[in-house]
């Protein structure tokens, strides 16, 4: 089983002034037998409350891979990528390529995205973008490797597929 925490970065969101899509979105396309959704949160786009949930849900929860959502963008207050690096030992920035050279063929929007990915001890964070359609483009790319990243994370696989 893969414990998945799922963190939304949205003021309004938070204050309930917006319903949130894309956090649902998440939970939707990761509800099969392999994954358990430990945790769904909504927060504001402040740096250092979305870095400490995130500790929290990798030191305390035990919680395997993050995906964050929004706050990737190029708004003042969009901050997500900053509160990952805070948290982060090292970067798997293999993943964040990969989302954006995929969806840029898809929209050159997608150039506007800064999210980032790395690991935290033994957890995965990945940052994808705040709308349903980015979040579900962007998962269509990652989910294929995230089996074996988590596996390789937690030193249950010891070596890759070779052909
Ligand atoms: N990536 C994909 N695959 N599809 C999209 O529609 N939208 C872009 C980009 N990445 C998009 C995408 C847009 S419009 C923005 S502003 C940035 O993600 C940042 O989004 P965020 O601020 O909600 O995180």
């Amino acid at each position: 089983m893969i414990r998945l925490g799922i963190l939304v970065a949205s003021d309004k969101g938070y204050k309930g002034e917006r319903t949130d899509e894309s956090g649902k979105l998440i939970m939707e396309l990761f509800s099969r037998s392999e994954y358990e959704i430990v945790e769904y949160i909504i927060l504001p786009d402040e740096r250092e409350i979305i870095s400490s949930n995130l500790c929290r849900q990798a030191d305390h929860l035990d919680i395997d891979l993050i995906l964050t959502s929004g706050g990737t963008g190029f708004s003042p207050r969009d901050v997500t990528p900053e509160a990952t690096l805070d948290v982060i030992q090292r970067q798997a920035p293999g993943i964040s390529e990969a989302i954006r050279q995929k969806s840029l063929e898809i929209t050159p929007l997608a150039m506007l995205s800064r999210g980032v990915s790395g690991i935290r001890n033994q957890t995965l964070i990945i940052n994808l973008p705040g709308s349903p359609k980015a979040v579900r483009e962007c998962i269509e790319v990652i989910a294929p490797v995230l089996p074996h990243a988590i596996d390789i994370l937690k030193g249950q696989t010891g070596e890759c597929a070779r052909k």
